[in-house]
C-alpha cells in the first residue's frame, strides 16, 4: 500500500458534531464528546475522520454560516480543546478532515458587516452587490437576492439571507480564504471537504436563468429554473486549482469537494492534469434506484467516466440526505453495506450508518433544520438523519446528561452502541468485519473493479488484484436467487453463517445477502 496516498485506501467517516457526543450537558455534541470517543472509530476501524464545520457561527445553518475561519464556536469548546483532539486524532492513527465553507460566510462575519456598512467600504466588493436582483433563486427557497436597507443595493445568497455569498473574482477574497486554509494546515489538519464546490463562482454578467422545463409542484423552488448562469461556471477550475494549490504546499493532504452533478459534469472537477480536487465527491449511490440493474449501471458509468489517472470514490450518506437504511430498509442496509466497502478508492461513511440509524421524524414544533422551515411539508428537511448518535439504553442514549438538541430515535433502546456491541450478529459488527476485511485485503481498495453485471436481482462483481481475485455478489431484491459462481470460498457474508465454506458453480442468496469470495 506503501504506493498510495493514506486517503486513497481510507475509509471516511464523517461526525455531525452537535449530533455525536455531548461532554458539557447542554445538549449539543462538542469536540471533547468526540475524544471521549476515540476508542470507538479506532475499534470500528476507520481511517479518518471528516468534522462538519465547528467554527464561530451564529448557526443559521449549524455552523455553515461561518463568522470566523480561524476560531471555534464556545458550543463546540476552545481552540485548547480543538488542539487537543487533533493530537489525539494522530496519535489513534487516524486523520482529521475538516469542512471548509467557501462560497459563503455568515451575515455576522466582520467582512459583511463591512462590505454592507456603505457602497465604497474597501470589502464592498467582498461580495455579490447589484442595484437589481435577477432571477436566481436561494436554495432554500425564494429569490437568492436581499435588499440592504443601508445602502439600498441587493446582495446575492444561494442559501439563507443570513449566508451572504462571497466574490471569488476578487483577488483579496482569495488570498484572506487560502490564508485560513493555511492557518488549519499549520496545525496539522490532514486536509478539507469543501462545501459547495460547484457554486462558488458566478456568471459575471449576472444573466438570468432559463426555466426548467422538468420541473414539478412538489419539488423544492430552487428547481424552477436550470442553474446554468449561477453554478458550476468555467472558472470554477481555475479557482480549484488554486485552492489544490495551496493544500498541495503542505505534504499529504486531501482536497475532497462537494459537488451535486451528473457524472459528466463531476468529472470535470478532478481539474487539468488532474490538479483539481483530490476528490469529486460522488453521490451516485445516494440518488440512484436501489435495484442490482440500476447500481450495476451507476458503477459502469462512473468507472468509465473516471479519467486517467482519477482516483475513485464512493459515499452512502451525508448529513443533507436521508439514512441509507430508511431508503433502502434494515434487511437491505447490511447489502448497502457490503457494497460500500467492496468499491474501490476512497469511502465516505455518515455516523451511525454502522448501527442501521434511520431517519427519525420530527414534529413540526421541533423543526431546527432552515431548509424544513422555509419550505415546510415539502420533504426537505435534514433533521431526521442528523439526531443523536445513540450510545447506550440510560435516558438521552449516553449522549447527553441533559436534553438532546434534537429528539433521539424512538428506538434508541435496542438500536444503540452498547447493545449492538452484544449482539453479535448486528449490521455493528458487519461493518467491523467488512472495514477489518478491506484492510487484510488491500485488493478491495486498491485493486481493479470488473465484471460488474447484475442477473435475477443479483449485482456482482470482481475485484482484481496482483495476487487474488475476489468476486462480491449482493442480492439486492426481495426474493431468493440463484446464481453460477466460479467455485470460492466465502471470506464474509451478510449474515456471518457461510465464511470458510467453498462454494462450487451455484449460489443460493437469500433476500439481502451479500458474499464476498476469494476466487481459487
Ligand atoms: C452544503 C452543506 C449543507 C449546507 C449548505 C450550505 O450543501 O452540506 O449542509 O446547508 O452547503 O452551506
Amino acid at each position: 500500500m506503501q504506493e498510495f496516498a493514506w486517503w486513497q485506501h481510507s475509509v471516511v467517516y464523517e461526525i455531525y458534531p452537535r449530533s455525536f457526543q455531548d461532554s458539557n450537558g447542554d445538549g449539543v455534541g462538542d469536540l471533547h464528546g468526540i475524544l471521549e470517543r476515540l476508542d470507538y472509530l479506532v475499534q470500528l476501524g476507520i481511517d479518518a475522520v471528516w468534522i462538519s464545520p465547528i467554527y464561530p457561527s451564529p448557526m443559521a445553518d449549524f455552523g455553515y454560516d461561518v463568522a470566523d475561519y480561524c476560531g471555534i464556536d464556545p458550543i463546540f469548546g476552545s481552540m485548547a480543546d480543538f488542539g487537543r483532539l487533533l493530537a489525539e486524532i494522530h496519535q489513534h492513527g487516524l486523520k482529521m478532515i475538516l469542512d471548509f465553507v467557501p462560497n459563503h460566510t455568515s451575515d455576522r462575519h466582520p467582512w459583511f458587516l463591512q462590505s454592507r456598512s456603505s457602497r465604497d467600504n474597501p470589502k464592498r466588493d467582498w461580495y455579490l452587490w447589484r442595484d437589481q436582483p435577477n432571477n436566481w433563486l436561494s436554495h432554500f427557497g425564494g429569490s437568492g437576492w436581499e435588499k440592504d436597507d443601508t445602502t439600498g443595493q441587493y446582495y446575492y445568497h444561494s442559501f439563507l439571507k443570513q449566508q451572504p455569498d462571497l466574490n471569488w473574482r476578487n483577488p483579496a477574497v482569495k488570498a484572506a480564504m487560502f490564508d485560513a486554509l493555511r492557518f488549519w494546515l499549520k496545525k496539522g489538519v490532514d486536509g478539507f471537504r469543501v462545501d459547495v464546490m460547484w457554486l462558488m463562482i458566478k456568471d459575471h454578467q449576472y444573466r438570468d436563468n432559463p426555466p426548467n422545463p422538468g420541473y414539478r409542484l412538489g419539488q423544492s423552488s430552487n428547481s424552477r429554473h436550470l442553474p446554468i448562469y449561477n453554478s458550476d461556471r468555467p472558472e470554477i477550475h481555475e479557482l480549484v486549482a488554486e485552492m489544490r494549490a495551496v493544500v498541495d504546499e503542505f505534504p499529504q493532504r486531501v482536497l475532497i469537494g462537494e459537488i451535486y452533478l451528473p457524472v459528466q459534469q463531476l468529472m470535470t472537477y478532478y481539474g487539468k492534469d488532474l490538479k483539481g480536487a483530490n476528490l469529486p465527491f460522488n453521490f451516485q449511490l445516494l440518488q440512484c434506484a436501489w435495484s442490482a440493474e440500476a447500481v450495476a449501471q451507476v458503477i459502469s458509468d462512473y468507472q468509465g467516466a473516471l479519467p486517467e489517472g482519477a482516483w475513485p470514490n464512493w459515499v452512502l450518506g451525508n448529513h443533507d440526505q436521508p439514512r441509507i437504511a430508511t431508503r433502502v430498509g434494515a434487511r437491505q442496509s447490511r447489502v448497502a453495506a457490503m457494497l460500500l466497502l467492496t468499491l474501490p478508492g476512497t469511502l465516505t461513511m455518515y455516523y451511525g450508518e454502522e448501527l442501521g440509524m434511520t431517519n427519525v421524524p420530527i414534529p413540526p414544533e421541533e423543526v431546527q433544520d432552515p431548509a424544513e422551515k422555509n419550505e415546510p411539508g415539502l420533504g426537505l428537511g435534514r433533521d431526521p438523519e442528523r439526531t443523536p448518535m445513540p450510545w447506550n439504553s440510560s435516558p438521552a442514549a449516553g449522549f447527553t446528561t441533559g436534553s438532546p438538541w434534537l429528539r433521539l430515535a424512538d428506538d434508541y433502546k435496542p438500536v444503540n452502541v452498547a447493545v449492538l456491541e452484544q449482539d453479535k450478529s448486528s449490521i455493528l459488527h458487519l461493518y467491523r468485519k467488512l472495514i477489518d476485511l478491506r484492510r487484510r485485503r488491500p485488493t478491495l481498495a486498491v485493486g481493479k473493479l470488473s465484471s460488474i453485471k447484475a442477473e435475477n436481482g443479483v449485482l456482482r462483481y470482481r475485484r482484481i488484484g496482483h495476487h487474488d481475485r475476489i468476486l462480491v455478489v449482493l442480492n439486492m431484491s426481495a426474493d431468493p436467487a440463484t446464481i453460477a459462481i466460479e467455485s470460492g470460498s466465502v471470506l464474509l457474508s451478510t449474515c456471518f453463517d457461510r465464511e470458510g465454506k467453498t462454494l462450487h458453480e451455484t449460489v443460493d442468496l437469500k433476500s439481502g445477502e451479500g458474499l464476498v469470495l476469494d476466487l481459487d
